[in-house]
């Protein structure tokens, strides 16, 4: 009888113990388990640092279609070494029960970022909004905002970014008149139309509104200016805005880079001075050839450095489009591109490729990984 009581015990401290094992590798692709033992759910996601410890926000997804849409909101993960996650809950809900929030339930909410104020010391956080049932047309920046980082977030604002400011780098054709109805193709599913000739002036035509913003990041610079860079102009064009002090709204100041080359799931980091994007085609789910670009100015001049995978499948990213690139704290020159491995058929069942970015002069170079160290 003590005997089996013991192998009993011996038994259960086993199971704990698989549960609670530490990992130390990160293994792009496979099934990354959080402290629970399950799955994590962190998609389109970026990374705070901040105390000693990583957060990681991201689209909290369901299985099946459905999941495509906001059913239950932002998750956040806290770790200490990249490798080990504590599901911290869900930072930011959708609303369940007033169908006239703009972020009721079954609203698009996609790729939030977390930035903490130094001055205000509130978290902030910017996601891509699309109300519910309207596509992608309301193209809007979220903001949420917290005193602790894991949350709870609350919701504050949705709108559109700089009504009635023209960017730093304005054409002159750009504030000729232009209807409000003039629409380009959506850049949508496989393959991108031409750049919308500058007739068409999606800029000119949402001045007043305010310009769109969907796939999108935040980056805070050294001297504590934040600022959000997002596809603009029906993802045509990237465009860069400086935030307010308190990272709650637009400063009125930003610039337009890559008009026409149509850009998503654009990063912004910095090295050694300089600004990094690297960003994706623009192919819907499906995976495309990354894009990467440098420049010495965050308002430019950019110069675009081609696809920065390398090896094979480096023309589909390793399967992945980038989401956030994570300067490691504490290892010089250690950045991680951060990718997700969507899975529209069933998002929750979405994977990440995390891999090491590596400087070769100017230009940064991504390579698989079957499974990798800092
Ligand atoms: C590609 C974007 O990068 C994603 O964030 C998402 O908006 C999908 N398109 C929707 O098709």
């Amino acid at each position: 009888m003590i005997r089996s009581l013991q192998l009993f015990i011996l038994a259960i401290i086993c199971v704990l113990n698989l549960n609670a094992q530490s990992l130390k590798q990160f293994t792009p692709g496979e099934i990354w388990k959080d402290n629970n033992g399950k799955h994590i759910n962190a998609h389109g996601g970026g990374i705070l640092f901040h105390q000693g410890v990583y957060y990681w926000y991201g689209e909290y997804k369901v299985g099946g279609k459905i999941g495509n849409s906001a059913q239950v909101g932002v998750s956040c993960y806290s770790s200490r070494d990249l490798y080990n996650w504590k599901d911290e809950g869900i930072a930011l809900k959708v609303n369940e029960t007033d169908p006239l929030s703009d972020i009721s339930k079954g609203c698009v909410l996609e790729r939030p970022k977390v930035i903490y104020n130094a001055k205000t010391h509130k978290y902030v956080m910017w996601f891509h909004l699309e109300l519910k049932d309207k596509g992608y047309e309301a193209a809007r920046s979220g903001v949420a905002v917290s005193d602790s980082p894991a949350g709870p977030f609350t919701y504050l604002k949705s709108f559109r970014p700089n009504a009635g400011y023209w960017p730093v780098n304005v054409q002159s054709f750009h504030k000729k008149p232009v209807a409000s109805t003039v629409k380009a193709s959506y850049c949508g599913g496989k393959g991108c139309l031409p750049a919308p000739p500058d007739s068409i002036n999606l800029l000119g035509r949402d001045f007043k509104g305010g310009q769109m913003a969907r796939d999108m990041n935040l980056f805070v610079d050294e001297d504590g200016s934040a600022y959000h860079i997002y596809s603009s102009e029906e993802n045509s064009t990237l465009q860069i805005s400086k935030l307010s002090d308190d990272y709650l709204s637009y400063s009125g100041k930003y610039f337009r880079l890559f008009s026409g080359r149509y850009m998503e799931g654009v990063t912004l980091f910095k090295r050694e001075g300089k600004y990094y994007i690297i960003a994706s085609d623009c192919t819907g789910w499906d995976p495309n050839a990354a894009r990467s670009a440098v420049a010495d100015q965050i308002f430019g001049n950019w110069t675009e450095l081609g696809n920065p995978a390398m090896g094979k499948d480096s023309e589909l990213t390793f399967h992945s489009q980038c989401t956030y690139v994570l300067q490691v704290q504490g290892k010089k020159d250690c950045y991680i591109y951060m990718g997700d491995r969507w899975n529209p058929e069933n998002p929750i069942d979405g994977r990440y490729i995390w891999l090491p970015v590596e400087f070769e002069g100017d230009k940064t170079v991504i390579r698989w990984k079957d499974s990798w160290r800092l």
